[in-house]
């Protein structure tokens, strides 16, 4: 498999805290990997590093150029999608702008089409000309993270997707992942639960106190009690 996203010795200080100390991690193309960890460990640092919106300090590439150093808005253009953990949508444009919002230009569409997020999330068709004010905190999220999709990225970033929802949403995001997946986007998922990522990840790694302490499959994860229960479970 061909590295898309690879981070190596990457360090992040904010402030006088020195958060991220030297992380390695790469996403290969089309991959779902999970990045795993407790409260605090520095995942949503991660996220922002590799996005441009911390100055992070090593090596970031992105379809092997070099992307530490861009803006934000240049590392979404070369096709990285986030979804971060403040979801928010724009409450007085209709559930449709909010989704048009995401496109890279105006009118033009990549892999996703407004009905394929409405055939996902009946949910968001059924409400397409309303505010997306009106929408529930669960179905918000779910728009945030179809409005991502809309610009086409080839690896998305998702920062808790499952955090705060029911059961039941919690199973729509793991379909959406699923379909994700299904049509050749890669995945950065993090989590601080177990189920969704073990579920649908090839790869998963965990982060303790800004440093990676242990990548491997799904099965070696669940069949790792001293991993778990160091740096996972409460
Ligand atoms: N602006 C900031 N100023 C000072 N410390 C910060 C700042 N942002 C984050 N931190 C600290 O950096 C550490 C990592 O934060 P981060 O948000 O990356 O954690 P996380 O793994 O995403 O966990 P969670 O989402 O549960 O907070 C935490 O100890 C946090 O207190
Ligand atoms: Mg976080």
């Amino acid at each position: 498999m061909t590295d898309l996203l690879t981070l190596s010795g990457v360090h992040t200080h904010i402030g006088r805290y020195h958060i991220l100390q030297g992380v390695d991690l790469t996403v290969g193309e089309g991959e779902i990997v999970s990045l795993l960890g407790r409260n605090g460990v520095g995942r949503s640092t991660a996220c922002k590093a590799i996005m441009g919106l911390l100055p992070p300090v090593g090596r970031i590439t992105f379809k092997d150029r070099p992307i530490a150093g861009l803006r934000p808005d240049q590392i979404a253009h070369a096709g990285v999608g986030y979804v971060p953990e403040d979801r928010q949508v724009f409450p007085a444009l209709t559930v449709r702008q909010n989704l048009e919002l995401g496109l890279k230009r105006a009118g033009v569409f990549g892999r996703w089409k407004l009905d394929d997020v409405f055939a996902l999330f009946p949910n968001l068709g059924a409400r397409q000309d309303n505010p997306a004010g009106v929408l529930s905190g669960g179905e918000q999220q779910m728009l945030t993270m179809c409005r991502t999709l809309m610009g086409d990225p080839d690896l998305v970033i998702i920062d808790e997707p499952t955090e705060g929802l029911a059961p039941k949403l919690v199973e729509q995001v793991g379909r959406l992942l699923d379909e994700i997946a299904r049509r050749g986007t890669a995945i950065l998922l993090v989590e601080q639960k177990l189920t969704t990522a073990l579920r649908t990840s090839r790869r998963l790694y965990v982060m303790g106190h800004g440093r990676i302490v242990f990548e491997g499959t799904p099965a070696e994860l669940k069949a790792n009690e001293t991993v778990r229960k160091e740096w996972l479970e409460v």
